[in-house]
């Protein structure tokens, strides 16, 4: 396409999704806007999504990133609770997730290798030894495309994007959908992952949004409260790599299992803390309902009231106490986001999986679809 046949393109499209409205002609729908260029000249549309409860989520097309979430704190003041950037360019030039959605493989895969149906694949090494979060080019550094979906109990914005087979080493042609959705009455944001492919390999998406329920990105979050659903962590190498074991969380830094403040073990003298820098690990779900929606995580923010409650539907959590943050990532309103100013919480498979036949599988065969559903549940407390 010419660049003024694109710009007119995206004009008409902008018409299209801004006068789109549900079935029953209810009134509620997204806004959208420019939000900027990719430095290859592609548009990346910001969506807005709004509701009767204070909340305000803000997404954009490049990465199908949650670039800003706003949530009333227990005296009904609203602030932005998750990190990122004003800029394509920062989410370009950004090497902390911030927000994306992360994919074809969320965390490590050992070596850049695996074996899937008897034959070795290579997937890039950005990460030491080893690859990290799907590559050097991920999902969340695609531009993807955005439909409104609304409804008239919640706005909902889907992303799809078309992964080509051998992209980043990755076997098979995948086609991925991941939805937001904005309840209307509740501060609650699902996000609903599918995919299908047409010949067999591995999957695990999630989204790698950091959280800093104070809304001041200047302080850390080592005065939030953790409570983790997880009766044992699968420990790891001096490169991040799962051993393989799954250890119980019972007597280490690394037991959540009742409300802890963050910064309260972090600094013990203990090899995995060390590994991690702090804690960048996964932990088992406990699950009593194997394919069900289930709490798997509560942050408590004491200063500010606010209260994060996470659901899923995977078996794995990562909680990543923000240690790779030195502050050379210049975020939203120009804030350097410090050591420990935000934490993620990415609802997972295991890492390294694929080299882990005693892990939970993540392999996706034709015929198959891959779903996988997390909600970010907002409330407050005194
Ligand atoms: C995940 C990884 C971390 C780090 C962050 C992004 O949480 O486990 O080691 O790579 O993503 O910086």
């Amino acid at each position: 396409m010419t660049k003024p046949a694109a710009t007119l393109f995206a004009f008409v499209a902008l018409f299209v999704l801004s006068t789109s409205y549900d079935a029953k002609g209810a009134r509620r729908k997204l806004q959208v806007s420019n939000f900027g260029t990719t430095a290859e000249g592609i548009l990346v549309y910001r969506y807005v999504l709004t509701n009767d409860k204070g909340a305000e989520a803000v997404v954009i097309s490049y990465g199908a990133t949650l670039v800003s979430l706003k949530v009333p704190d227990r005296n009904g003041k609203i602030a932005d609770v998750v990190l990122g950037y004003d800029s394509v360019d920062g989410y370009e030039q950004g090497t902390s997730y911030f927000g994306g959605t992360i994919g074809r493989y969320g965390n490590r895969i050992a070596g850049g290798q695996f074996t899937l149906d008897g034959k070795v694949f290579h997937v890039p090494t950005n990460d030491g030894p080893n690859s990290l979060h799907g590559g050097t080019i991920g999902f969340n550094k695609r531009v993807w495309t955005a439909v409104d979906r609304s409804r008239a109990d919640a706005e909902v914005l889907e992303l799809s994007y078309a992964s080509s087979d051998g992209e980043e080493g990755y076997p098979g042609s995948l086609k991925v959908k991941v939805t937001y959705t904005l309840a209307a009455e509740s501060n609650e944001l699902r996000i609903d992952y599918w995919a299908t492919t047409d010949k067999d390999t591995v999957v695990n998406l999630t989204n790698h949004s950091y959280f800093n329920l104070t809304g001041d990105a200047s302080q850390t979050i080592l005065n939030h409260q953790l409570t983790l659903h997880a009766l044992k962590f699968t420990p790891v190498d001096a490169t991040l790599i799962p051993t393989g074991e799954e250890r119980a969380v019972e007597g280490t830094p690394f037991d959540f299992t009742k409300p802890t403040a963050i910064g309260t073990r972090i600094n013990q003298d203990d090899e995995q803390l060390k590994f991690g820098k702090g804690y960048d690990h996964n932990w088992v779900l406990e699950k009593t309902d194997k394919d069900g929606l289930q709490l798997a995580a509560e942050v408590f923010d004491p200063s500010s009231g606010r209260v994060l409650e996470i659901l899923t539907t995977e078996p794995g959590i990562q909680f990543y106490s923000g240690n790779f943050l030195d502050g050379t990532a210049k975020g939203k309103g120009g804030q350097a986001y410090a050591y420990r100013t935000g934490l993620a919480l990415e609802t997972q498979h295991f890492p390294d999986s694929p080299n882990h036949p005693n892990f939970p599988s993540t392999e996706l065969k034709p015929g198959q679809t891959y779903r996988s559903t997390t909600v970010l549940r907002f409330s407050t407390r005194k």
